[in-house]
């Protein structure tokens, strides 16, 4: 199979594990006599630095013509203070935006052998296999107005606005996975509060009678919070607001033991997706060969499970990682309370999944 793949490192830790994704990636190609081409483009604070813009047109150009687009992460302290137009977050959202890619899947499943890594206990964490299907191209990060008005810009604005259709694209694509899946879908919203989430409901409701197999659920935001640490085993298929999947996500990624571990794609209707670790730049660990690498390995097997349905090779990159994990390797993030195992840097790390 031949296939091109944009590369948008971005900023922080995004090169130090993105160099060893890449290196997997490799390892796929030459088992399996794949061609992938890699293209190089910047996004983010690199792309401000180099370009004067954090998504610069060619690099909207050149995820355009590939198959699929791999991201490290975007954002630093370098860029904080700067107008909201030249913030390295405006371009990972522009880049969703201008793709259509409005459906973010995030898969929370935990490792046998990392239980220890988890603040939670064992019981809690075992098993634990579900995916956040958050909205990623409306809602509150989206919605205008957003501004700063009043005679001393005493008032914030920012507004959650969500159209029918755009909901009922998110939530279509949330049944399918769930069909495919244990076929329980928990919705999540603020339906006592808020009129965003009343007809988010209601979509739900209306699109479950396309598929009566699946069971769903509808929970408030804050009870789901609550929920996801306290009986996780119970969730398959949550699907989401824009701002609530943000938040749920980087909570559940403890469940797994590490921020660091959790992959996604960014979706839409047809095979195209972007794959990106769901944590950020890590400014505090940047540059040191630090980062646990395998949120962004294992968003390479997303890639080529749902982009190229090359589902072997994703297997194959999956079992990698639990049988490096089972061998007791960790990088710091994963080091657990009582430290027994040997601490690997990132790219030790990502060496071994290629071993
Ligand atoms: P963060 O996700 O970068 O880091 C949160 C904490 O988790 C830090 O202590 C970090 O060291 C740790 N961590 C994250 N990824 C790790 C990994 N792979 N291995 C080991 N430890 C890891 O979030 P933070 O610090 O709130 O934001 C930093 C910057 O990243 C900000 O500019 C923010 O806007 C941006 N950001 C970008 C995202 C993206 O590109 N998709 C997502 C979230 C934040
Ligand atoms: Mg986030």
């Amino acid at each position: 199979m031949k296939k091109q793949v944009a590369v948008l490192p971005g900023d922080g830790i995004g090169q130090e594990v993105l160099n060893g994704a890449l290196d997997v990636l490799k390892a796929v190609e030459d088992q399996y006599g794949h061609e992938f081409e890699i293209v190089q483009g910047k996004i983010g604070g690199a792309a401000i630095d180099h370009h004067g813009t954090p998504l610069p047109r060619e690099t909207l150009d050149l995820c355009k013509q590939s198959d699929a687009v791999l991201l490290g992460a975007v954002g630093g302290p370098k860029w904080e203070d700067n107008p909201v137009d030249l913030r390295p977050e405006k371009g990972l959202l522009g880049l969703r935006k201008e793709l259509g890619l409005f459906a973010n899947f995030r898969p929370v499943k935990t490792f046998e052998s990392l239980q220890d890594a988890s603040p939670m206990k064992p019981s809690v964490v075992k098993d634990v296999d579900f995916v956040i299907v958050r909205e990623l191209t409306s809602g509150l990060y989206f919605g205008e107005p957003r501004e700063r008005r009043g005679k001393n810009r005493e008032i914030a604005v920012d507004t959650l606005q969500y159209e029918k259709k755009e909901i009922e694209k998110v939530v279509h694509k949330a049944f399918q996975l769930a069909s495919e899946r244990r076929k329980k879908l928990t919705s999540v919203d603020k339906a006592n509060v808020l009129e965003s989430s009343r007809m988010w409901r209601e979509v739900v409701n209306e699109v479950a009678t396309e598929y009566p197999t699946v069971e769903v659920e509808h929970l408030l935001v804050d009870a789901a919070a609550m929920k996801l640490v306290y009986q996780p085993k119970q969730f398959d298929v949550i699907v989401t607001e824009n701002m609530f999947g943000d938040i749920l996500s980087d909570e559940a990624s403890m469940l797994t033991g590490s921020l660091g571990m959790l992959p996604s794609a960014s979706l839409r209707e047809d095979t195209f997706g972007v794959y990106e670790p769901v944590h950020g730049s890590a400014p505090d660990i940047a540059g040191r060969n630090l980062a646990n690498p395998l949120g962004m390995i294992q968003s390479v097997a997303m890639m080529l499970r749902h982009s190229f349905g090359l589902h072997e090779e994703a297997e194959m990159i999956d079992q990698a990682i639990n049988e490096v994990l089972k061998a007791g390797y960790r990088t710091g993030d994963l080091s657990g309370h009582e430290k027994i195992h040997p601490v690997v840097k990132t790219d030790e790390m990502s060496d071994f999944v290629v071993e």
